[in-house]
């Protein structure tokens, strides 16, 4: 059976029907489900498709910062004062996963023009598909701040499980992992390695094939955004 979390909500499950500890949101917006088929689409060059990651994510962050905290304050209308509310609470971090990650900052920032933004190098070894590290740049004040942890591909999972440690080893808690599209076993490392990890995604695929892609997926997110290949 697929999973069926829908929009905004929460779900155990991840795919297969298996139950997993953490939380899901499966952002299934019929705006975002639209762009996401765009994206798939093989005909889409890299210039639609940098803008359309953008836009998704953006839609995604959304659903994934609902829970941001708010505090009141007044404000005064042309008309008269009027109770507001404000973001209040911890300053935001955006973190991307080098390389598709940046699109996802671009059109996350949009939104919270004032997060501090940090980076992870990471690259898949084709051979083990393990990911290799070889870059990090966070913001110093990173275990004061609530992280979104950006990459549009969850496939075995290894490199957002790496980028989460290395964030929970510099002080990070309560970060969220924002993919646009998981594989089933994706959400599985998660959950074996970082349980407390909420994770947000516009969709679950079927699998991955014997290269480590998702399947059906969008091919080589990174390969398509920089028309690498
Ligand atoms: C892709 C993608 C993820 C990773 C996902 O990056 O952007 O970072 O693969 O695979 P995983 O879940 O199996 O670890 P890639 O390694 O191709 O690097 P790039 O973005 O620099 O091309
Ligand atoms: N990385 C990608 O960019 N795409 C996949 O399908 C798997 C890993």
């Amino acid at each position: 059976p697929r999973p069926s979390p829908s929009s905004g909500t929460s779900s155990p499950e991840g795919g297969r029907g298996r139950l997993l500890p953490m939380r899901i949101t499966l952002v299934d917006h019929p705006l975002v489900q639209h762009k996401l088929a765009h994206l798939r689409d093989k005909r889409t060059g890299p210039k639609d498709f940098r803008e359309l990651a953008e836009e998704v994510a953006m839609l995604m962050a959304y659903e994934a910062m609902r829970d941001l905290e708010l505090e009141e304050t007044t404000v005064e209308t042309p008309i008269a004062p009027a109770r507001v509310k404000v973001l209040s609470g911890k300053k935001l971090a955006l973190v991307a996963i080098l390389r598709a990650g940046l699109v996802m900052v671009e059109g996350i920032l949009k939104l919270v023009p004032h997060a501090r933004v940090g980076h992870i190098g990471l690259y898949r070894d084709p051979e083990s598909l393990n990911p290799v590290q070889y870059y990090i740049k966070l913001p110093p004040d990173i275990a004061e701040r609530r992280a979104f942890l950006l990459d549009p591909m969850l496939a075995t999972g290894g490199s957002a499980s790496l980028a989460l440690s290395l964030l929970k080893e510099r002080g990070a808690t309560g970060v969220k992992l924002m993919a646009i599209l998981a594989a089933p076993e994706g959400l599985e490392r998660i959950a074996k390695d970082h349980p407390d990890t909420e994770v947000v995604v516009a969709a679950i695929d079927e699998r991955l094939n014997d290269h480590g892609y998702i399947v059906p997926g969008l091919g080589d997110a990174g390969d398509r955004i920089y028309g690498t290949k």
